[in-house]
């Protein structure tokens, strides 16, 4: 057996999911204890999120490198790959580990940049692209068999969300790892909370609320050599196939604490919206969104999200219990802080810490389906505002509405899609 071990490629051992006759001789051999045993992360999607959380996997544990990194241009990659050689050599939480950043003859460009990172040698893919393209490369990454960190939310419409359920059973099958982007369920105040509501000392749950609420966030301008899919793809907020609107993109974080704390998914929602903004280059998302989401057993929850400035800014969570009331986002149960002193952690690093310890353990969790059914929570809300129609989890996740464009190229002509018209946008 220990030959065996020896024997077996490093790569592909954590590729394959290793069996558990296998791990436990590692185990026991120490070769996992000793932190020897290399995660090489491959980013596909090297913006803001990306280049930071190749940041925090350094500095989330031993025995990991960045070995490849891909985007769909080439300024964004090498941006990354500077970023990255120069946080690897100036921070001491990443000297610390002794991580490096190797990622020479493996900066990859273009739309099928996704498919040379995960045949690179990479054993951890991190998926920071725009939400649009996630169902894809999710599905590419679990069918090599690769560890997979995904950035939320994980789709932007239902057929995503249907392949992204098959990849979640796919990846379970396998014994593969997969991380999702919902920090806050790595964050040690809201891990507190969650586990009292768990525990029952707000008896059960009879309601709550969730917001986030903003000003308006970014655009950025059409350049003269751009054509409309790379404008589009560089201002991706605005643009519904590729960001999924702000409810999906943004507030997938407060949604998903509450389906957290319900142990649960909505069962059908009321929702409205619009949009009062008139700048082309704001594409044709909504202002705001509010909506009722209803679970099982006449439970109701009250969701806003907004980007319109000038307006109070809201960003919390909070659940009612038959017993009292838990403000998530305060650590506070019936008035009173759960941290009872304690520092809240960095969720950002904690979220590969976790995850790489679940591999190296061979007991990896896999977050894809609660990241999904949040995500489809949110889509549900953008898709009965933009109809007018209340609509159940069944219908949502039986919709045949495939957001993205057919046969993508950089020189395809490519109108703004029109702002959804309540009572005229129809729901498919
Ligand atoms: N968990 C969090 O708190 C958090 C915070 C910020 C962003 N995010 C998520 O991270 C993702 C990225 O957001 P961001 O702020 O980094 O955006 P960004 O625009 O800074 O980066 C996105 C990158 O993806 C690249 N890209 C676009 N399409 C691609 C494709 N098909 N293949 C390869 N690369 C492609 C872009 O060129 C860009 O460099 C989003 O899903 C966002 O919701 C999560």
């Amino acid at each position: 057996m220990k030959d065996d071990v020896v024997q077996t490629d490093r790569r592909d051992f954590l590729k394959l999911g290793a069996t558990a006759a296998v791990t436990s001789a590692l185990l026991t051999t120490g070769a996992y204890a000793a932190g020897s045993d290399e995660i090489k992360v491959g980013i596909i999607g090297c913006g803001g999120r990306g280049s930071g959380a190749g940041e925090d996997v350094l500095r989330a544990a031993k025995g990991v490198k960045i070995w490849a990194l891909g985007d769909a241009f080439e300024d964004r990659a090498k941006g990354a790959q500077r970023h990255l050689e120069k946080e690897a050599k100036d921070n001491e939480d990443i000297k610390k580990f002794d991580n490096k950043v190797e990622v020479a003859g493996r900066v990859f460009t273009g739309l099928d940049a996704y498919k040379k990172v995960i045949d690179s040698g990479a054993n951890y893919i991190i998926l920071a692209t725009p939400p649009g393209f996630r169902p894809l490369h999710i599905e590419a990454t679990i069918n090599k068999g690769l560890s997979l960190f995904t950035e939320k939310p994980v789709a932007v419409d239902a057929p995503g969300i249907r392949k992204v359920l098959e990849a979640y059973e796919s990846a379970k099958k396998k014994n593969i790892a997969v991380g999702a982007g919902t920090q806050r369920r790595h964050q040690t105040g809201y891990l507190e909370v969650m586990k009292r509501i768990h525990g029952g000392e707000i008896g059960t749950f009879v309601g709550g609320h969730c917001h986030w609420n903003m000003g308006i966030l970014w655009k950025t301008p059409r350049q003269k050599d751009w054509g409309d899919l790379e404008a589009q793809m560089r201002n991706w907020y605005n643009y519904t196939w590729l960001c999924g609107d702000h409810i999906v993109e943004q507030h997938v974080h407060n949604i998903d604490v509450i389906n957290w704390a319900a142990q649960a998914h909505p069962i059908g929602v009321l929702g409205m919206g619009f949009r009062t903004r008139t700048d082309p280059q704001f594409g044709h998302i909504y202002d705001f969104f509010s909506c009722d989401f209803e679970y099982a057993d006449g439970v109701h929850v009250a969701s806003t999200c907004r980007q319109i400035s000038n307006c109070d800014n809201n960003v919390s969570e909070g659940v009612r219990g038959s017993k009292g009331y838990a403000e998530c986002n305060r650590y506070r149960i019936n008035g009173k802080s759960v941290m009872q002193g304690r520092k809240d952690n960095l969720p950002y690093i904690a979220e590969h810490t976790d995850l790489i310890a679940s591999i190296r353990k061979n007991e990896p969790i896999n977050e894809l389906k609660n990241v999904a059914e949040s995500t489809l929570t949110a889509i549900m809300g953008r898709m009965s505002a933009y109809t007018g129609k209340p609509l159940t989890w069944k219908q949502a996740l039986e919709s045949r509405e495939t957001l993205m464009p057919e046969n993508l190229a950089f020189d395809m002509k490519l109108e703004t899609p029109p702002v959804a018209m309540p009572g005229k946008t129809k729901f498919v």
